[in-house]
C-alpha cells in the first residue's frame, strides 16, 4: 500500500526586499519590492508502507519544506500530498493520530517540566489505554535508553537526551507515519548510533514508514534503502543508495601523506589531484592504475603513508549537488 504521495508538489515563498536606511524604510512601507523563492518545484513520488526513506540535499534545497507540506503545516502553492490517503492540510483528527513528526531543531516538550508530564499529556491527548502507554512507554526508554533522565526537568537535559525524549513524545500513539527532520542534529556519535539503531528497531517492530532528513551520510547509508536527493527544490535522484555511489565503483582515491613538503606541480603524473597541501593529497585514480600510480608515488615522492579508498558518498554527492 502506498502510505505517502507526492504530486507536482511546490512550493514558493514571497519575501519583502528591503532595503537600509529610512529612506530605504519608507520604500519599502510604500513599494515593496517582493522577491519569490521557489523552495519546491514539481517534486513527484510514493512511498510504500513501511518504507524508510532518505531526504538528501544541501542547505536551503526544500527538504524541510517538503516534510512540513505532507505533515499539514505548510500548504502547497501547486501539486497534492497524500499521507494514509488524505490530504495533510485537512488535519483531520483521525490521520493526526496515525503520524508523527520529529523535527531535530525544534522543542516539543514542556520546557520546566520532567519529560514525564510531557507524555502524560500526550497519553491524554491520544486517549492511550493507560496499560498499553505503559508498555509502549517502557519499551521506547528501553531503546533509547533514558530510563534515568524521563523525570528529570527537560531544560537540565543535555541536547541528545532531549532529542530521545522528544522521540519518545511522538511515538507513544504507535503512528504509521514518522517523519524526522534532522533527527541526530548536533548528536555525538554514540547517541547518533543509537537513535540509529531505535530506527530500524520501529521500523522492524511496527512497520513504521520512516522518512527522515539527515546532513550525516551514516544516518542515511545504514537506515534508508531509498533516497531522495533534492537540489534548489527540484527532485534529482530517486532510488536505491548503491546505484548513486556504483557510478564511481571503479574509482580510487589515493590518500598520500608526505614526510617533506611536497608542491601540487610534482603530484601531477599519478593522476587526477582532488584535493592537496604541502603535506598531504588526494588523488583519483581509476581502479587498475592503482598498482602504477602507487609505485609512481612511492619513486618520485617523500611518501610516508598511503591509504586507498573507494570514493565516500559525501564526494559523491559533493559532486552531484555541484553541478
Ligand atoms: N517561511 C519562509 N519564508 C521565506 N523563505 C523560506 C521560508 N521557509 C523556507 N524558505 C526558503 O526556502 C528554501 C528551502 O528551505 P528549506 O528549509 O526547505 O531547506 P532545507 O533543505 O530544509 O535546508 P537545511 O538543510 O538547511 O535544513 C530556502 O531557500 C529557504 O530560505
Ligand atoms: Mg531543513
Amino acid at each position: 500500500m502506498i502510505a505517502i504521495q507526492a504530486q507536482n508538489l511546490s512550493r514558493s515563498f514571497f519575501t519583502v526586499k528591503r532595503t537600509p536606511g529610512f529612506g530605504g524604510m519608507i520604500r519599502t512601507l510604500t513599494r515593496p519590492e517582493r522577491t519569490e523563492t521557489q523552495a519546491v518545484k514539481d517534486v513527484t513520488f510514493d512511498i510504500a508502507e513501511g518504507e524508510v526513506v532518505g531526504f538528501l540535499g544541501p542547505n536551503g534545497a526544500g527538504k524541510t519544506t517538503t516534510i512540513k507540506m505532507l505533515t499539514g503545516i505548510l500548504y502547497p502553492t501547486a501539486g497534492e500530498a497524500r499521507v494514509l490517503g488524505e490530504k495533510p492540510f485537512d488535519r483531520k483528527a483521525d490521520w493526526l493520530r496515525q503520524i508523527a513528526v520529529v523535527m531535530g531543531n525544534k522543542n516539543q516538550l514542556w520546557w520546566d517540566l520532567p519529560a514525564r508530564a510531557t507524555f502524560e499529556v500526550m497519553r491524554e491527548i491520544y486517549d492511550i489505554d493507560s496499560r498499553d502507554y505503559q508498555k509502549r512507554l517502557d519499551f521506547l526508554i528501553e531503546h533509547l535508553q533514558v530510563a534515568d533522565k524521563i523525570d528529570t526537568q527537560v531544560r537540565r537535559m543535555s541536547l541528545g537526551e532531549r532529542m530521545k525524549c522528544q522521540m519518545i513524545s511522538s511515538l507513544l500513539h504507535r503512528p504509521r507515519v514518522l517523519f524526522l527532520d534532522e533527527p541526530t542534529i548536533g548528536l555525538d556519535v554514540v547517541s547518533q548510533l543509537r537513535v540509529r539503531d531505535f530506527l530500524r528497531t520501529l521500523n522492524d517492530e511496527d512497520r513504521c514508514t520512516i522518512v527522515l532528513t539527515s546532513h550525516y551520510m551514516k544516518d542515511v547509508a545504514e537506515l534508508c534503502e531509498r533516497v531522495i536527493l533534492i537540489d534548489h527544490g527540484t527532485k534529482v535522484f530517486d532510488g536505491p543508495l548503491d546505484t548513486l555511489s556504483s557510478q564511481f565503483a571503479n574509482e580510487r582515491r589515493l590518500r598520500l601523506t608526505f614526510s617533506h613538503p611536497v608542491e601540487a606541480g610534482a603530484l601531477t603524473g599519478i593522476g587526477e589531484v582532488i584535493e592537496s597541501t604541502e603535506e598531504s593529497a588526494l588523488v583519483a585514480v581509476s581502479q587498475d592504475r592503482v598498482a602504477e600510480a602507487t609505485r609512481l608515488a612511492l619513486q618520485d615522492l617523500p611518501v610516508e603513508d598511503i591509504a586507498v579508498d573507494s570514493v565516500s558518498l559525501d564526494e559523491v554527492l559533493r559532486k552531484l549537488f555541484s553541478r
